[in-house]
């Protein structure tokens, strides 16, 4: 092996002082980035396969350098790979350990490229597989909001605006509605292959290679679809890295909000929902708390993967073209916030299979706060041909009535009623049940029974 007198790391053959210690410890980013080691090992069999086959590289350097890589593979899966911060990230420490095992024909594998489009490589590649496994999460979380749904689709409760109560819906439209959330969170994932399947591999430092590479080949071994296009766009490009923060971001979003909603409806003066004790913790000195801890920590979390977001874009404003260190980081935080999404997940999971809603109290709350108004002013408008600002109006009214009267609707008598509007009959009083409010929403995308049944047959044939 080349060495250097002070037996620094292999790029150091000019640089004649001992390099800081002290950086070398903190620069170095062994320690985040040795979870790649698979996709850096799959990187350069791959590359090396693609020299051979172009001339480049001897059959016999070619399989000594394959025998090397993939002992290296088993010895870190086997942990018994000695990770070290004087050889910087894992391409140093695995081309080291190439050179200790096969010897000098190591030297041969950075053959025309440079660690800069290896490490988006092994990069893209993971990004990839993660998405994958965050979608198939995700698949779990949407079967279970489709199974709390169908258990609930007569459930009635308040659906609110301003955190008031609005109009009644069935508890199944709710859940529903974070499922086309997390449908979308599915796509948007989906969406970043687009980009993610550009293969970086080939285009070396920043300028691209003087060696007649076939960088197709290497694509389609790495199971990309095409070769990027610019070599400096290339080195330089971490948008990819900011499509995935940002679809953790949202994701995470989604969470945070059914976890307040959640919380709130958890809450004493709500008693909407009831979670077991699986999901709750207790208090040190309140022997009769139960506290919804774990929803807790899923809405804080979305505070982590933003932020994580906002570093990456902060990293990247103004940064140069092409390589810099600034751009290490990267890995750290798409670490980071795919390992805290994939853990909210999973407790989100364990949310839905461990909460019931209090239809009782459910019901109880839909019926307060007038909530049928505006299918009295809708009735005015089918029944007597009001326009529906004037249905509007006298609804206002019968609504005020009600208020001084300290009555509900229903509870107005046909006169009271009468008294604002001369047209009605006892028929109207069927607007007030809760049941028919629901079930009148029949418009696309409404709450009626049948719709929210509709909807669950296709959701669950996946559409
Ligand atoms: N460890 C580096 C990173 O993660 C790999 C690329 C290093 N390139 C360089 N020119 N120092 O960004």
């Amino acid at each position: 092996m080349v060495k250097n007198k002070n037996n620094q790391a292999i790029w150091n053959t000019r640089i004649k002082d001992k390099s800081s210690g002290l950086y070398q410890k903190i620069g170095s980013s062994i320690n985040v980035d040795k979870k790649l080691y698979k996709e850096d090992i799959a990187g350069s069999i791959a590359h090396v396969e693609m020299l051979f086959k172009q001339k480049i590289l001897t059959f016999k350097v070619k399989n000594k350098i394959i025998y090397g890589l993939n002992k290296i593979e088993k010895e870190i899966f086997k942990k018994k790979f000695h990770f070290s911060d004087k050889n910087e990230d894992i391409h140093m420490n695995i081309e080291r350990r190439l050179f200790q095992i096969i010897g000098e024909d190591a030297g041969y594998v950075h053959t025309a490229r440079s660690r800069n489009d290896q490490i988006i490589t092994d990069l893209k590649i993971w990004i990839k597989s993660s998405s994958k496994k965050i979608d198939r999460i995700l698949n779990d979380v949407i079967k279970n909001l489709i199974r709390l749904a169908e258990k609930n689709i007569y459930t009635i409760m308040p659906g609110f605006t301003h955190l008031k109560n609005a109009q009644a819906t069935s508890f199944a439209h709710y859940l529903l509605a974070y499922v086309e959330m997390f449908k979308r969170d599915q796509r948007r994932f989906k969406n970043n292959f687009d980009s993610l399947n550009e293969n970086p591999l080939g285009v070396g430092a920043l300028t691209g290679t003087s060696f007649n590479i076939d960088r197709d080949y290497t694509s389609k071994k790495l199971g990309f679809k095409k070769s990027t296009s610019n070599s400096i766009d290339t080195v330089s490009d971490r948008d990819f890295v900011l499509d995935f923060l940002y679809s953790i971001s949202l994701c995470s979003l989604h969470i945070s909000r059914i976890a307040e909603e959640l919380i709130i409806w958890n809450s004493d003066a709500f008693n909407l929902i009831n979670l077991s004790d699986k999901i709750v913790t207790g208090s040190s000195i309140m022997p009769q708390k139960k506290n919804p801890d774990p929803l807790e920590f899923l809405r804080g979390k979305s505070g982590t993967t933003f932020g994580n977001l906002f570093s990456m874009l902060t990293i990247l404003k103004g940064l140069p073209l092409s390589y810099f260190k600034d751009l290490q980081d990267d890995k750290e935080i798409v670490f980071k916030s795919n390992d805290t999404l994939i853990d909210s997940l999973k407790i989100f999971n364990e949310i839905l299979k461990n909460m019931k809603p209090n239809k009782k109290r459910m019901l109880e709350l839909a019926d307060y706060g007038y909530i049928t108004a505006t299918d009295l002013a809708d009735y005015l408008v089918k029944n007597h041909s009001l326009s529906f600002r004037k249905a509007y109006q006298k609804t206002s009214l019968i609504v005020n009535l009600a208020e001084k009267k300290g009555k509900k609707l229903s509870d107005l008598s046909l006169s009271d009623l009468k008294k604002i509007e001369p047209q009605l009959t006892k028929d109207v009083f069927k607007v007030f049940d809760l049941k028919n409010s629901v079930n009148s929403k029949k418009s696309y995308g409404g709450t009626s029974f049948d719709n929210v049944k509709k909807m669950i047959i296709k959701y669950k044939k996946n559409d």
